[in-house]
């Protein structure tokens, strides 16, 4: 189930079938049903993570106790919230703990960085609503930063009015998806969690999966799906979470290029800064969609960014959407109903923050530091003899897939369990098999035997994760598995707003 014919690193065939077939055998020689599993049951037990319609004799009828109201599942972040308060973890204990779960970068000062903002002022204008498209200051340096850095010499340029704020990634990706129409909207699995949700709530569109192929998007395999499937819109992360692959140069420009075939592409850019290069000459150099589209206001790209990684500014719940003009006003009338715009004051704070040579300083230190994380923990890895199938060259995330280990700490939810037993968070790789209104069975989810470990936190903090990583997984190659896959704690009564 590891490598395709080609010998190449795979979870999911082309075509789907040969592959999947071998690998739910794999799964069942170590449990024939997801009820044996006690890390699946807890998983189950949660409102809206009841399987539909395949196993419909675990379908609880008694779920769903307010009138109209139906849980959409909660999101991989919420789920490993609970689960790791229900072992112990709080934002009191927090320090004690390895977030290698967390998807934020650490927000702290890091070596030749400019400063960290400390404050930030309150002029009494700033107490009005702000526009649902933003301050426009703000925007018309968001505009500008994008033709510094990657539209320089050419003729079609970015203004404001190509240029929404929104108060968060994920209520931009929320105002883009309520504006699609009822059309068919392509994803890749795996990707952003968060898309689940996003492409279940928006009942217009309708979702149609395909897989990555070396966990990226097959640029020739969307074409065809363009012309066979009538795709009229593609959502994908790039880079990729979780798989930290990027797109870029020759392949980037060709992906754009389908732009202008009447399909739209919604490439959610969060970790443009975040790519790992082999040269010391390219250290700097950050990846967008941006740099390809011919005309700005007829490439149909929109791009979703903003302060939460590039900046490390998560709490801000500041970040942009860019396209065409076009559909910036569809996006402020989705706006007005749905979020009202983002937090007026800290737009105006963001504008200084986004001058260019303050960005070109801030890309160089992250970079450098980044890289260094990301090599540490793959050496770490290899030294427990753990292989990681495709090494990241982007984002701050190692996607893990845990097959070769003993079972059943080599499926994604169990070895999440035994690491909390260890206080450390990492995040099972079903969360990122985009499941829109959960239509497939997670037990033959692609993602099954895989994590995602974030290299996000501090240094210190990642070794006393991986210490966690190495413990279990020295006691379960020298003493067996037995201790393994059972006892694990109850989940708190309360349900967790915190993200980890
Ligand atoms: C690919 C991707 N897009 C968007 C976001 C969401 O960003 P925000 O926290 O600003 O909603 C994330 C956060 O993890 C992400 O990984």
């Amino acid at each position: 189930m590891s490598t395709s014919n080609s010998g190449s690193p795979s979870f999911l065939s082309r075509s789907g079938t040969p592959l999947l077939r071998d690998f739910v055998h794999d799964i069942m020689k170590h449990f024939k049903h997801e009820k044996e599993s006690e890390a699946h049951q807890i998983f189950r037990e949660r409102a809206g993570h009841k399987p539909k319609g395949i196993v419909p004799d675990t379908v609880n009828p008694d779920e769903e106790t307010v009138p109209g109201i139906e849980h959409p599942g909660s999101t991989g972040v919420i789920y490993c919230s609970d689960r790791a308060m229900a072992n112990g973890f709080s934002y009191h204990n927090a320090s004690e703990w390895a977030n290698l779960g967390q998807g934020a970068p650490e927000v702290g000062p890091i070596p030749n960085a400019p400063d960290r903002p400390e404050s930030v002022s309150l002029p009494v204008g700033s107490l009005e609503y702000a526009p649902t498209t933003g301050v426009r200051a703000l925007r018309e340096s968001v505009a500008n930063l994008y033709n510094q850095m990657y539209r320089q010499g050419k003729a079609s340029q970015y203004t404001y009015e190509n240029v929404c704020i929104v108060p968060g990634g994920r209520s931009g990706l929320s105002r883009v998806a309520a504006v699609v129409s009822d059309v068919y909207c392509s994803y890749q699995i795996p990707d952003y969690t968060a898309y689940d949700q996003v492409l279940s709530a928006f009942k217009r569109l309708v979702p149609v999966p395909t897989a990555c192929h070396k966990y990226r998007l097959d640029i020739e395999q969307t074409k065809r799906d363009i012309q066979t499937q009538g795709l009229s819109v593609i959502i994908a992360s790039n880079p990729r979470n979780p798989t930290g692959q990027v797109i870029a140069g020759k392949d980037l420009k060709e992906l754009v290029s389908l732009s202008r075939e009447s399909t739209t592409l919604i490439l959610d850019e969060f970790y443009s800064w975040y790519i790992y290069h082999d040269h010391d000459k390219d250290v700097g150099k950050s990846v967008s969609s941006a740099e390809y589209i011919e005309d700005v206001n007829a490439d149909s790209v929109v791009i979703i960014d903003g302060l939460t990684k590039n900046w490390r500014l998560p709490g801000w719940r500041v970040c942009w959407v860019i396209g065409p003009k076009n559909l910036i006003t569809a996006l402020s009338q989705s706006g007005s109903f749905l979020d009202g715009g983002a937090n007026h004051p800290l737009q105006l704070a963001a504008i200084p923050i986004l001058e260019p040579a303050r960005v070109a300083a801030e890309k160089l230190a992250l970079q450098r530091h980044f890289k260094m994380k990301r090599d540490h923990v793959l050496k770490r890895l290899r030294e427990m003899h753990i292989d990681v199938d495709i090494p990241p060259q982007a984002t701050f995330y190692i996607w893990l897939n845990l097959e070769k280990l003993p079972a059943p700490i080599n499926n994604g939810l169990t070895f999440f369990e035994e690491l909390l037993k260890e206080k450390t968070i990492v995040i099972p790789g079903i969360f990122f098999d985009i499941n829109p209104a959960h239509r497939r069975n997670l037990f033959n989810s692609p993602c099954h035997h895989f994590v995602r470990l974030s290299f996000g936190p501090p240094l210190e903090e990642l070794d006393r994760g991986l210490n966690a990583i190495e413990k279990v997984v020295k006691i379960a190659r020298k003493e067996g598995t037995k201790r393994f896959g059972h006892s694990y704690k109850k989940s708190l009564d309360s349900a967790s707003d915190h993200q980890i």
